[in-house]
């Protein structure tokens, strides 16, 4: 049976969203995906409960009349990179969006809000954390039911992380690695949706700020080093000292689509470890990259062992 108020989704058609609105319309929720072009993901109109709708998510009116009747609003809404160089992108994206955001929960009259964040916001140099910091103290200003989400980087099928290296390394015989001693704790895509699932449902996560991370540990050059391993390639890692590594990110910065760029190479300077076990405080056992990644980066080669895994720990 569904539930009858629909939960409103921004940036639910991105690799997190799709998992999330997938879980949600798997737990009979209904779902409200509000999008720039509904058309991309013709996919999660196809989901009961789940209705895919084009808005200027930017654009405040638009926002009340897309929230009215829902019981939660999610905002996934992100970017790694901007279009200039100023952090007016990061911005716009992220403390503005969210400035409008709870102001259109106000106008709706929507109590409970969701809001999605990274581990280490508000800290360091780059515009990215400087702005995500900036977004979750408006969130935790606003009177509102909120929940903050910070995650480490998130794996999956179609994720920015493994399955972006497998990407490059498939055309590049070596890869040069700018901050390659930076460390992350990779979470599951599927944990990170049913722990979201679950503050949705629990009245005790209003309030609580949850750091998403998974057990192991792995450094950018392992991380390329296990992608190139369990695609069965020799690939070369060319670990970059910081001198190299910023002027790569300068360059980065003038290449369309930026695929490194001078604020990322800032971002880096900080470890995406977490030090408060969120899917722990919610009861969830963090599935382990050995359980997922080989078998999307090798093409179901090593299924047995993650239905193994799952035979055993769930
Ligand atoms: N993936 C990770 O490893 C990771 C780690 C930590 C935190 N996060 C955060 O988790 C959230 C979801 O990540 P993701 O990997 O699913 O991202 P994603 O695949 O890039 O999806 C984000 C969605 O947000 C919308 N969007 C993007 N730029 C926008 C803009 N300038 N204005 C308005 N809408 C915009 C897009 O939806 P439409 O095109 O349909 O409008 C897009 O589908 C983001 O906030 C991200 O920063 C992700």
């Amino acid at each position: 049976m569904q539930a009858s108020a629909p939960i409103v989704i921004l940036g639910g058609t991105g690799f997190v969203g799709r998992h999330l609105v997938s879980r949600l319309s798997g737990s009979g929720h209904r779902v409200r995906v509000l999008s720039r072009n509904r058309e991309q993901r013709p996919d999660l109109r196809l989901l009961p409960g789940v209705e895919v709708r084009s808005a200027d998510v930017h654009d405040r009116q638009q926002l009340v009349a897309a929230f009215q009747g829902a019981s939660a609003v999610v905002n996934l809404v992100g970017i790694l990179n901007e279009r200039g160089f100023r952090g007016k992108g990061f911005e716009k994206a992220h403390v503005e969006l969210t400035r409008s955001v709870l102001l259109a929960c106000r106008g709706a009259k929507i109590r409970r809000l969701l809001q999605m964040s990274a581990l280490r916001a508000g800290e360091g140099e780059s515009h990215y954390l400087r702005t995500r910091g900036e977004a979750e103290a408006l969130v935790r200003a606003s009177g509102l039911d909120w929940t903050i989400i910070r995650p480490s980087v998130i794996f999956g099928r179609g994720d920015g992380l493994f399955c972006r290296f497998a990407g490059l390394l498939r055309v590049l015989p070596v890869l040069p690695l700018a901050r390659p001693g930076a460390r992350f704790a990779p979470v599951y895509v599927g944990d990170v949706a049913t722990a979201m699932t679950t503050m949705l449902e629990r009245p005790k996560c209003i309030g609580q700020i949850y750091e998403l991370y998974g057990r192991q540990v792995m450094t950018l050059a392992e991380i390329v080093r296990y992608t190139a391993r369990h695609m069965g390639l020799r690939r070369w890692a060319l670990r970059l000292p910081d001198a190299l590594g910023r002027l790569q990110a300068l360059v980065g910065d003038v290449i369309p689509g930026k695929p490194i760029s001078s604020d990322n190479f800032k971002s880096l300077k900080l470890d995406s470890v977490g030090t408060r076990d969120g899917l722990a405080a919610l009861g969830i056992v963090p599935t382990p990259v050995d359980a997922i990644v080989p078998a999307l980066l090798a093409g179901g080669r090593h299924q047995a062992r993650l239905d193994n895994w799952r035979g055993r720990g769930r």
